[in-house]
């Protein structure tokens, strides 16, 4: 897998946002390592690691639902919707890789949707929408 790294050109251009995702990609990037494999059993530390994301993740789409909800964002349901697929296939990831099982398939299916979404989908036309509608 190529290395998770959050670069400069990802930057949507507003603070709080940017700064979120800045930590995400270094969870994420930790994240990915344990999702490589399987998870040995009584691995405590891994299953804080996944969970932890989890949470971050719900508060960091949670956060930006909120923008949009506040500032009448116009592409607010579509752009809703795309969390929610990122979220549940992160989920699903998490949910097999607790249970012992592969969750590297759903892993990388939600990474995949992560980069798109971060680099040059959603997040990047709500910045821009936001700096344009301050
Ligand atoms: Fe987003
Ligand atoms: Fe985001």
């Amino acid at each position: 897998m190529t290395e998770i790294l959050w670069e400069d050109r990802y930057a949507v251009g507003h603070e709080s946002i940017d700064a979120q995702h800045r930590r995400l990609f270094v969870q994420l990037a930790e994240a990915a390592k344990l999702f490589t494999g399987r998870l040995a059993k009584g691995d405590a530390r891994g299953a804080a690691t996944i969970d932890h994301l989890l949470r971050e993740l719900r508060d960091h789409f949670r956060f930006e639902n909120e923008i949009m909800r506040t500032r009448g964002y116009p592409q607010a349901d579509s752009h809703r919707q795309y969390h929610a697929q990122m979220l549940t296939a992160y989920e699903t990831a998490t949910e097999r890789l607790l249970a012992g099982a592969d969750g590297s398939a759903h892993f990388a299916d939600f990474l995949k949707q992560w980069y798109y979404h971060h680099t040059s989908g959603a997040d990047i036309n709500l910045g821009k929408w936001l700096s344009l509608n301050p």
